[in-house]
């Protein structure tokens, strides 16, 4: 297996784009439609990491424009965050699913490709080096630290990273999606509202 390190140029953010539209480090580029990378502003100062593209993204090519990101843009407006002043990306930028049918059944990356896939995240936060990183779910927590821990323990705090850099972690919108009781899915819905409040101080 190439390592990305030959193949990709050190540079700037579209180089590493480029170089990563060519990814073969793990077997999910087989089935997917492209790589999705991250977008936004290369001088935002919040940079937000999902799990990985869905079936919309997966055939647009943009982060977080299916349903997840519908909900998480409506939360943003809510809040008042614009999310043009937000660079969105994912831990993985491939698509792994399990076809049934028609349908593309959205499978959870393993660590092996979380792992293979780091290496590019680690690439997005050296260029846009945001001041607030906000995780959403337990594989972007896991990504971005290498911690396997309880999201309820680390949810809605401001933790530290290097260069002074702070990790905010709060729920994945799916999740929010998921609830199957409406009264659980409000609660929910305003306990992500409020974490994500914490974007608004950072973000300006
Ligand atoms: N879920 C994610 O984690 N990322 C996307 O881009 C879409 C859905």
């Amino acid at each position: 297996e190439r390592g990305a390190d030959d193949i990709v140029p050190a540079g700037s953010w579209e180089a590493v784009r480029e170089a990563a539209r060519a990814c073969t480090r793990c077997p999910l580029h087989c089935h997917a439609t492209q790589t999705v990378f991250g977008e936004g502003p290369k001088d935002a100062r919040v940079m937000v990491v999902g799990e990985q593209p869905g079936d919309q993204e997966d055939l647009s090519g943009h982060p977080f424009v299916g349903p997840a990101g519908r909900l998480f843009d409506a939360v943003l407006s809510e809040i008042g965050v614009k999310r043009a002043a937000l660079y969105v990306t994912n831990a993985v930028k491939h698509f792994k699913y399990e076809p049934r049918g028609k349908r593309r059944i959205h499978q959870k990356p393993n660590e092996a490709e979380i792992a293979q896939c780091r290496w590019w995240l680690k690439q997005e936060v050296d260029l846009i080096r945001p001041r607030l990183i906000v995780a959403l779910g337990a594989t972007a927590y896991f990504s971005l630290t290498g911690e396997r821990r309880r999201l309820s323990d680390v949810r809605g705090q401001m933790l530290g990273m290097t260069e002074g850099r702070r990790l905010l972690v709060t729920v994945h919108p799916s999740y929010l999606l998921r609830l199957p009781d409406p009264q659980a899915r409000q609660a929910e819905d305003a306990r992500f509202r409020e974490d994500l409040l914490h974007v608004l101080g950072a973000a300006s």
